[in-house]
C-alpha cells in the first residue's frame, strides 16, 4: 500500500516553526509539542521573559513581537529566518478575550430563562452599544491584524520555496459568534476568510494554510473566569469540560506535518462538541 508511515507522517524532524503568543497557553503546548516531534521552534510573544523560559527549556529561541506591529512581525519572521536558515511552519496564534464580566453575564442566563418562565423579566445586554472604538480596535488589530502580517511575511519566505504550512488560531467563536463577544467573533471569523482566501492562492506553490477553531480550552486566557461562568460554558460542552492546551496543540501540530499533506484551506474545530 502507497502513502506515508502513520508514525513518520507527524515527524517535524528538521522543521523550523514560528509560534506567535508561544509563551502561554495553546502557543506554549503548541511549542513543546513540536520540539517533542523533532522541530526547532521559536517564541514570538510580548511578554518576553515568559518567552525566554520557554525557548531556553525548548532549545529554541525567543524573540520580542507585539504582533498588532507588523514591523516587529516582520523582524520576528526575519530573525527566526537567520537563526535557524529557513521557515517552516508559522502559527499565528497571539490573542486576547474581551475581560468577563460577571454581572453581564447573569444577564445573559437570566435571558435565556425568560424564554422558558414567564415570570423572569428579560433585561437588555448593551452589550455593542457599550464597545467603544480603542476596544474594538484593539480586538480587531490583536487577531486580524496579527494574523494577516504574520501569514504575509511568512509567506514572502515560503512561497518562494515553495514550502511551508501556516495555521491560523480562529476560535469556536469564529464559526458560531457570540452575542457576548461581537468584536471577538467578528475578528476570528475574519481569520477564518483570510485563511480560506489565500489558501486559494498558495496551494499552487506548495503552501498549505489551515485555520484551527478551539473550543473553550483552559489556559490563562479564562483565568479570570468566575466559577459560574465556568459551570454555564461547560453546560454547553457535549464532553462536559474545558478542553486542555496539549488537545488543541495536537490539532496544530498535525496540520503542520507531513500526515496532513492533502489538508489547506480547512478549518478545523476541537470544542469537545460546544452547543452540539
Ligand atoms: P493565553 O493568554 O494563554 O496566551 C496568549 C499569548 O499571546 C500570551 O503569551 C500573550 O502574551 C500573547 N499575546 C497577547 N497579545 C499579544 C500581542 N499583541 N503580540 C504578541 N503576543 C501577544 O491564551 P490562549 O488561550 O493560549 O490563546 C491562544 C489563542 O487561542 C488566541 O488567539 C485565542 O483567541 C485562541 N483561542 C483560545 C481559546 C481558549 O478557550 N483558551 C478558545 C478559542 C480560541
Amino acid at each position: 500500500m502507497g502513502g506515508t508511515d502513520a508514525f513518520s507522517a507527524f515527524d517535524l524532524g528538521g522543521k523550523f516553526a514560528l509560534i506567535t503568543g508561544g509563551a502561554s497557553g495553546l502557543g506554549a503546548a503548541t511549542a513543546e509539542l513540536m520540539t517533542n516531534r523533532g522541530a526547532r521552534v521559536a517564541i514570538a510573544d510580548i511578554n518576553m521573559d515568559a518567552a525566554s523560559d520557554l525557548a531556553r527549556r525548548l532549545d529554541g529561541i525567543a524573540v520580542q513581537c507585539d504582533v498588532t506591529d507588523s514591523a516587529q512581525v516582520r523582524a520576528s519572521v526575519e530573525s527566526t529566518v537567520s537563526a535557524f536558515g529557513a521557515l517552516d511552519v508559522m502559527v499565528n496564534n497571539a490573542g486576547i478575550a474581551p475581560p468577563p464580566d460577571n454581572e453581564r453575564f447573569q444577564k445573559m442566563v437570566n435571558n435565556q430563562m425568560s424564554r422558558l418562565d414567564p415570570s423572569i423579566t428579560a433585561e437588555p445586554l448593551d452589550i455593542l452599544v457599550n464597545l467603544s472604538d480603542g476596544v474594538w480596535d484593539r480586538m480587531i488589530r490583536t487577531h486580524l491584524y496579527g494574523v494577516f502580517y504574520g501569514m504575509r511575511e511568512a509567506l514572502a519566505h515560503m512561497t518562494p520555496r515553495r514550502t511551508g504550512s501556516i495555521i491560523n488560531i480562529s476560535s469556536i467563536l469564529g464559526m458560531r459568534p457570540s452575542a457576548s463577544a461581537p468584536h471577538y467573533s467578528v475578528a476570528k471569523a475574519g481569520i477564518i476568510a483570510l485563511t480560506k482566501a489565500t489558501s486559494a492562492e498558495v496551494s499552487q506553490f506548495g503552501v498549505r494554510i489551515n485555520a484551527v477553531c478551539p473550543g473553550y480550552t483552559d489556559t490563562p486566557l479564562l483565568s479570570h473566569y468566575s466559577e459560574m461562568m465556568r459551570s454555564v460554558i461547560v453546560s454547553q460542552i457535549g464532553m462536559g469540560r474545558m478542553g486542555v492546551s496539549d488537545e488543541i496543540a495536537q490539532v496544530i501540530a498535525f496540520l503542520a506535518s507531513p500526515a496532513a499533506s492533502y489538508c489547506t484551506g480547512e478549518v478545523f474545530s476541537a470544542s469537545g462538541g460546544y452547543l452540539s
